[in-house]
């Protein structure tokens, strides 16, 4: 007997050279270092360049993944961008990526669920993987967040930052007494009620225009701890696993506080959880991606470890995906 099952074969990250400080930010508007740290843990965020765009990030964001999982793009049949902030209203990003890496073969497309948009990705890509619609997907979260921010205002200006992290998903086929591997469960949830708690005020179809980011910040943070767990305690139920058997939990970096809520109502041990919020700042779909990079990278997470990513963001959108790696 086997099993169909998608691992993870590399992991790759991107920031842009522009490191901006919360003491640069206060120079802008009216706010201070302290002020941005006490209420959300930021201290920098990294901004792209001019003529730096999505698809850009996300192309060097590929092609880590890509090397480090000793692969090239010809081996690949399948790219999910999850973002925001796509280069153009259409085509999508997705398409800009396959193009940049010099691909005529495969489907790309991308997804919009916001700071869920990765995790919601990972289980897109798991079940195209799982039900033969694919053999190799390059997910990408990707984001030039600063682009859809009003900068002289403050309640969202400091929040958010850009970059882009990716990850290399392969089908695989395996003997059923094969040692455990892979995308293990996802939960992907939303709810379209709460769509005007964090949007942008406009787009193509209402103003014909871009928008910039309306958040109540209130609102968010006091659903976002619920959400979380919510989704985070669904995969432990169809799993069998629980916090004790956790080794990473990969959470969306919105706010240090909103981490260290859902960290502590699910009782994980704060030395299991990735935190990049203090240097990233929110970077929306690519904060889960660019979590991930930085604890493969530095070497926290290896071979046999039991993962546990996460975000919420607007739409709501809440999603957990546990992975085996
Ligand atoms: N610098 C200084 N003062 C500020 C700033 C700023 N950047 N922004 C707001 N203020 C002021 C407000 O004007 C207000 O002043 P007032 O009392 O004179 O009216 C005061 O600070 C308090 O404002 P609040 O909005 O009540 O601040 P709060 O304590 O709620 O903190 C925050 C705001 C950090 C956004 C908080 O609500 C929060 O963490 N929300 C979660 C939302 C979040 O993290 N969103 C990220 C995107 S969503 C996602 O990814 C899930």
């Amino acid at each position: 007997m086997t099993q169909t099952r998608s691992i993870i074969r590399g992991v790759g990250g991107y920031l842009p050279a522009n490191r901006v400080t919360n003491d640069e930010l206060a120079q802008r508007v009216e706010t201070s270092d302290e002020w941005i740290q006490q209420r959300t843990g930021i201290k920098q965020r990294y901004l792209a360049a001019d003529g730096e765009f999505t698809s850009d990030l996300a192309l060097a964001a590929a092609q880590q993944a890509l090397e480090r999982a000793g692969l090239t793009p010809a081996d690949i049949d399948l790219i999910i961008v999850a973002t925001t902030t796509p280069d153009y209203t259409f085509p999508s990003t997705a398409a800009i990526v396959q193009r940049k890496l010099g691909m005529h073969h495969g489907a790309a497309f991308d997804l919009q669920a916001v700071c869920s948009g990765f995790v919601f990705a990972v289980a897109t890509a798991d079940s195209y993987l799982k039900n033969g619609l694919a053999k190799r997907a390059l997910v990408i979260g990707a984001e030039t967040f600063s682009r859809l921010l009003d900068w002289n205002d403050r309640t969202t200006c400091v929040l958010f930052g850009d970059g882009a992290g990716a990850v290399v998903m392969e089908v695989e086929h395996v003997g059923d007494d094969a040692p455990e591997r892979g995308v293990l469960a996802s939960s992907l949830r939303s709810d379209g009620h709460y769509w005007d708690k964090l949007y942008t005020k406009g787009g193509p179809s209402t103003t014909l225009g871009m928008g910039y980011v309306h958040m109540e910040g209130k609102e968010v943070f006091r659903h976002a701890v619920g959400m979380i767990t919510d989704v985070v305690n669904s995969v432990f139920e169809t799993t069998g696993y629980g916090v004790d058997d956790l080794d990473w939990f990969i959470p969306h970096q919105a706010n240090k506080r909103i981490i260290d809520g859902a960290g502590h109502k699910l009782h994980i041990p704060p030395e299991k959880v990735v935190v990049t919020v203090d240097r990233h700042a929110n970077t929306s779909a690519a904060s889960v991606p660019l979590a991930l990079n930085e604890a493969f990278t530095d070497g926290r997470i290896k071979p046999g470890d039991l993962v546990m990513l996460e975000a919420m963001g607007g739409g709501f959108t809440w999603a957990a995906s546990l992975i085996r790696w």
